[in-house]
């Protein structure tokens, strides 16, 4: 299955009624397909709906802010979302929306073959880990069927503190660690390649 098809396949996809009804569109993701680096967020919101991209609204505000704290752009990433469709007022996925989408997540991931995925907040880092309490987890290194996986504090949560300069701090240093770990990963490779 190649990139184009996968997308052309989730574009029309009507596994989850209620999503379905809702939303204006797919969200399929955006960016770097060949990237190295796979950023996954948790559910388009209202501005991501119309516009069709992730992280478009304020929340990409903040994540384009704190890329290029680290010397990256949207161009160096991918990215998409744990479900790919709006939930009615911004609703939490529910379990059956998660799986509905299992698979599509696990082809991209198949199909990029990212050398990091950073999960963006509790549902997309339980969704690649198993594992929640982004509090505490956030800026470590997991692994996923080798690739690195660096969970990171969903920027709406920023958002939600008031914008505590602190907490903006934590997670410029933690894309510090995606950026150190993508440069390494990428070295490595072209290592073994040469
Ligand atoms: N929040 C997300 O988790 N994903 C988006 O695409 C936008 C906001």
């Amino acid at each position: 299955m190649q990139f184009d098809q996968l997308k052309q396949e989730y574009l029309k996809c009507n596994k989850c009624p209620q999503l379905c009804d809702s939303r204006i569109q797919v969200v399929f993701g955006s960016g770097n397909e060949k990237a190295q680096i796979l950023l996954v967020g948790e559910a388009p919101g209202s501005s991501e709906d119309k516009q069709g991209i992730p992280f478009c609204g304020m929340s990409g505000k903040i994540l384009n802010e704190l890329l290029a704290s680290v010397g990256l752009s949207r161009e160096d990433i991918f990215i998409t979302n744990t479900i790919l469709c709006r939930p009615p007022k911004n609703r939490n996925p529910t379990k059956e929306e998660i799986n509905n989408c299992k698979s599509r997540l696990d082809q991209l991931i198949e199909i990029m073959q990212p050398k990091v995925i950073v999960t963006i907040g509790n549902f997309a880092t339980d969704r690649i880990i198993g594992k929640t309490g982004i509090k505490t987890i956030h800026g470590k290194v997991f692994d996923y069927n080798n690739i690195k996986v660096i969970p990171v504090v969903h920027p709406a949560s920023y958002l939600y503190s008031g914008r505590n300069p602190e907490l903006f701090k934590e997670m410029k240093d933690d894309f510090k660690v995606i950026a150190d770990l993508a440069q390494e990963e990428v070295s490595q490779k072209n290592l073994f390649e040469f």
